[in-house]
C-alpha cells in the first residue's frame, strides 16, 4: 500500500482522532455481531501502547436528522408510503421522518460500542455525548496517554454526510493528527472519513492496510486458477464488479438473482423471478466481454424455483433452463452446487460477495452453503466481501477457513471495481 500507515508517524502524546466503522448490527440495544469492533482493535491498542490520546468516533446507521436530507426514507418505509393512496403520502412520510427522529437518537448511540470496547480493552475508554460539543471537549481535554474516549454517533450532525467544511474542521481541531480504519465507510467522502484531512494530517490504520493489501494482492497478483463468485438480486448493482473482474479472473460463477437476468438475455423465460428487462443487453454485452476475454462464465444450470417471494412457498427444483410462468427462481439447484463446487475445488484464488439464493431462509440457503463449504474445503486464497456471504460464512463455521474476511460491503464491492476511494484517497502518500 502506498499510503502512510500509523507505524510512519509519532504518536507519543499526541491527540489522534481515528475513524472506525463502528456500524455494527444491534438488536433491542445489545450489539449482534462485533466483528467491525474486534476489527478495529489492532490499531487502537497499538495507539494506545504508543502513548497516543486516542479520540475514537464512527457512524452508526442512517439517523433520520440525516435521512431528510441526504438519504431519504427506508426501502421499507418507502414501500409502506407509495401503497398508501397519493393524497395521504406526504402526510405519511413526514410523521415517519418525525418519528424516526425521536427514535433515532436512543437507537443509534454508540454508548453500546464504547461498552463492549472497554470490554475488550479493560476500561481505557471514556463516552462523550456528543460529538464537538462541550462533553466531548471536556473529555478530550481530560484524556491522558494510552486512554481514549469515543465520540457520539458523527451522523447526529447533519454536515457530517455533507462533508461539511466547517463541521470537519472542528472534528479536525479536537486533534494533532488523524488516522482512517473505517475500511467499511472508505467509499464515502463524508467530513469524518476524509473532509477532516484538508485541516490535520491523515494516514491509514491497520485494517484499511489489511484490507487494501489481501484484496490488492489478489487482484493484481492473484493465485490461479482465479474465481469470482458473484450472487445478490441485481445485475445492476455488480456491473462494476463484473465489468473490472472479467479483466482479472479466469471464471465467473454467477448466482442469486441477478442469474435470471443473464437467463433472460439468452432468450429464455424467466416466470416472475428477479430480473432487469432494461439490463438484458447489459447482460448480453458482458456475456460477450467474458467470450472475448476466454473467461469461463457460468450461470446456473438447475433451480429451485417457488410460487412467491415467501419463505414457505411452494417449490421444487427444475433442470430446465427455462423457468415456467408464475413461478420464480429462488436459489441455485442441487447439480449447478456440484458444478460450482468442482470448479472452486481447484481454484487458487476465490473472491466471493453475494449469496446464491435467498440464504436466510432455509429451503433456499442450499447454494450458499454449497458455496461456502466449497471455499472452505479448496485451500485457495479466500476472500469473502459483503454482508450477507460473510454472514453465511460466520454462521456455518467456516470464518477461520477464509483467508480474508472484508469488514466491508459497499466499500469492497467499490474496491473490487477499481474505484478510488475517498476515505483513503485523502491519505497521506508514503
Ligand atoms: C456499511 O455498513 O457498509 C458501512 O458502515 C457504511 O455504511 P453506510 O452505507 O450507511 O454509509
Amino acid at each position: 500500500m502506498n499510503k502512510k500507515t500509523v507505524r510512519d508517524i509519532d504518536v507519543k502524546g499526541k491527540k489522534v482522532l481515528v475513524r472506525c466503522d463502528f456500524n455494527v448490527p444491534m438488536k433491542d440495544g445489545a450489539i449482534t455481531d462485533d466483528k467491525r469492533i474486534v476489527g478495529a482493535l489492532p490499531t487502537i491498542e497499538y495507539l494506545l501502547e504508543q502513548g497516543a490520546k486516542v479520540i475514537l468516533c464512527s457512524h452508526m446507521g442512517k439517523p433520520h436528522a440525516v435521512l431528510t436530507e441526504s438519504f431519504g426514507l427506508t426501502k421499507k418505509e418507502k414501500a409502506k408510503v407509495e401503497a398508501l393512496p397519493e393524497g395521504e403520502r406526504e402526510a405519511a412520510k413526514k410523521a415517519m421522518l418525525e418519528k424516526a427522529a425521536k427514535e433515532d437518537p436512543v437507537k443509534l448511540t454508540l454508548k453500546p460500542v464504547a461498552d463492549r470496547l472497554n470490554e475488550l480493552l479493560g476500561n481505557k475508554v471514556t463516552f462523550a455525548t456528543d460529538i464537538i460539543g462541550e462533553d466531548a471537549k471536556a473529555k478530550v481535554a481530560a484524556l491522558t496517554e494510552g486512554k481514549a474516549v469515543l465520540l457520539e454517533n458523527v451522523r447526529f450532525d447533519a454536515r457530517e454526510t455533507k462533508n461539511d467544511p466547517a463541521f470537519a474542521k472542528e472534528l479536525a481541531s479536537l486533534a494533532e493528527a488523524y488516522v482512517n480504519d473505517a475500511f467499511g465507510a472508505a467509499h464515502r467522502a463524508h467530513a469524518s472519513t476524509a473532509g477532516v484531512t484538508e485541516f490535520i494530517p491523515g494516514v491509514s490504520g491497520f485494517l484499511i492496510e489489511k484490507e487494501l493489501t489481501v484484496m490488492g494482492e489478489a487482484l493484481e497478483n492473484p493465485a490461479r486458477p482465479f474465481i469470482a463468485i458473484l450472487g445478490g438480486a441485481k445485475v445492476s448493482d455488480k456491473i462494476g464488479v463484473i465489468n473490472n473482474l472479467i479483466e482479472k479472473v479466469d471464471t465467473l460463477i454467477i448466482g442469486g438473482g441477478m442469474a435470471y437476468t443473464f437467463f433472460a438475455a439468452l432468450g429464455n423465460t424467466v416466470g416472475t423471478s428477479i430480473c432487469e428487462e432494461d439490463k438484458l443487453d447489459l447482460a448480453k454485452e458482458l456475456m460477450a466481454k467474458a467470450r472475448a476475454k476466454g473467461v469461463n462464465f457460468l450461470i446456473p444450470v438447475d433451480n429451485i424455483i417457488g410460487r412467491e417471494y415467501k419463505e414457505d412457498t411452494t417449490f421444487m427444483r427444475i433442470y430446465s433452463d427455462s423457468i415456467p410462468d408464475g413461478w420464480m427462481g429462488l436459489d441455485i439447484g442441487k447439480t449447478t452446487q456440484e458444478l460450482y463446487a468442482k470448479t472452486i475445488e481447484g481454484a487458487g484464488t476465490v473472491i466471493w460477495n453475494g449469496p446464491m439464493g435467498v440464504s436466510e431462509w432455509e429451503n433456499f440457503a442450499g447454494g450458499t452453503t454449497a458455496v461456502a463449504e466449497a471455499i472452505a474445503k479448496s485451500g485457495a486464497i479466500s476472500i469473502i466481501g459483503g454482508g450477507d456471504s460473510a454472514a453465511a460464512v460466520k454462521k456455518l463455521g467456516y470464518a477461520d477457513k477464509m483467508t480474508h474476511i472484508s469488514t466491508g460491503g459497499g466499500a469492497s464491492l467499490e474496491f473490487l471495481e477499481g474505484k478510488v476511494l475517498p476515505g483513503i484517497d485523502c491519505l497521506q502518500d508514503k
